[in-house]
């Protein structure tokens, strides 16, 4: 493989060739159309580009080894993207609707599916197009709808490299009522702390914990592991709930996992790590292990013998069989398409 495989190029930087796009205006959907991917025509006082009035998802279809293709809980997260127009209050497109989107883009992109481990990645985006830059407090009543595919291969460059996480004590990621929205503007929020801990401490991610209360980091929810148990806050407002996370719990629990969903602090993540796991779950990183916690100052703390540990090996293992066809889906949560 040399560097100017596809393999090595950064998550989501390269497209498929079509994208589906249905656009909302007096007061209902319209038919999408297929188009190739490219600019297209947003008026400059549209609603998202002043107020945010955006959302978004991340899911993935897989290629099997017998050449089909499926897509892993595409209707958990059609049903999220939903709930994040309903918080953003913007007209909420039909689940069906979205699906047929989805499946038409893959259709006309099947032969972009990657070979296991790749995937392609699909990227519905939903956002307020009204123009007019005096409506900071009145929803955008016209809409677009856009699903992206990307061929993908792996997240963080390294792949099964243990991560190091900066340990962020005080800033929040996001608004505290707006963490389960999957909304542009947290993860414009969650940038500028992102690139002085990388600058700073050379880490791959920073885990927000304000309050010193451990939430999630900018893009993956963040787990405790050890061998039959795992830890994970609760489910709130403050944070995504992840898709992977609710896949990997429920199969962790059937396989006797005790699983603990609570609050739980900064300390306590510290003596865990003396002789347990940790991981980030999320789509694009799967399950990915975390070597090294970066504290204030620049202090490290070794999580277990600083490599990724055998439990994290194994759920991952565990899932992504079910996700490339070479395990049972016992649970229904592929689609083909
Ligand atoms: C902030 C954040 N948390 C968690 C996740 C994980 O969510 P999921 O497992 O549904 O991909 C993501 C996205 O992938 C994310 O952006």
């Amino acid at each position: 493989m040399t560097s100017t495989t596809p393999q090595n190029l950064p998550f989501g930087s390269i497209l498929t060739d079509v994208m589906a796009i249905a656009s909302y205006k007096d007061g209902r959907w319209g038919e999408h159309s297929l188009r190739a991917v490219g600019p297209i025509e947003i008026h400059p006082a549209a609603h998202a580009l002043h107020y945010g009035s955006e959302c978004f998802e991340g899911f993935k279809a897989y290629r099997w080894a017998d050449g089909s293709v499926h897509v892993f809980r595409m209707d958990r997260h059609i049903e999220r993207l939903r709930q994040s127009a309903r918080s953003l209050v913007l007209p909420e497109p039909d689940a069906a609707q979205v699906a047929e989107m989805v499946r038409a883009v893959v259709e006309r992109c099947r032969d972009a599916v990657p070979e296991a481990p790749g995937a392609l990645y699909l990227r519905p985006l939903l956002f307020g197009t009204m123009p007019n830059i005096g409506a900071a407090s009145t929803p955008s009543n016209e809409v677009c709808l856009v699903v992206l595919a990307s061929p993908v291969w792996d997240y963080f460059a390294g792949g099964a490299k243990p991560l190091r996480i900066y340990v962020e004590e005080e800033a929040t990621r996001c608004a505290s009522h707006l963490g389960v929205v999957k909304t542009g503007g947290n993860y414009a929020a969650a940038l500028g702390p992102t690139l002085v801990a990388r600058r700073l401490h050379q880490v791959d991610q920073v885990l927000f914990c304000p309050g010193g209360e451990v939430q999630e980091t900018g893009a993956a929810n963040f787990l405790l592991i050890r061998p039959g148990h795992i830890v994970t806050r609760s489910l709130d407002s403050t944070f995504l709930h992840g898709v992977t996370r609710d896949s990997l719990l429920r199969m962790a629990a059937d396989q006797g996992y005790r699983v603990e969903e609570r609050v739980f602090t900064i300390d306590e993540m510290l003596a865990w790590a003396r002789d347990g796991e940790a991981a980030l779950s999320g789509t694009a990183a799967v399950l990915a292990g975390v070597g090294t916690l970066v504290r204030k100052g620049g202090v490290e703390v070794k999580v277990g013998a600083g490599g990724v540990g055998p439990e994290t090996q194994k759920l991952r293992a565990a899932l992504v069989a079910i996700q490339q066809g070479r395990a049972a889906d016992r649970y229904g949560w592929l689609t083909p398409v």
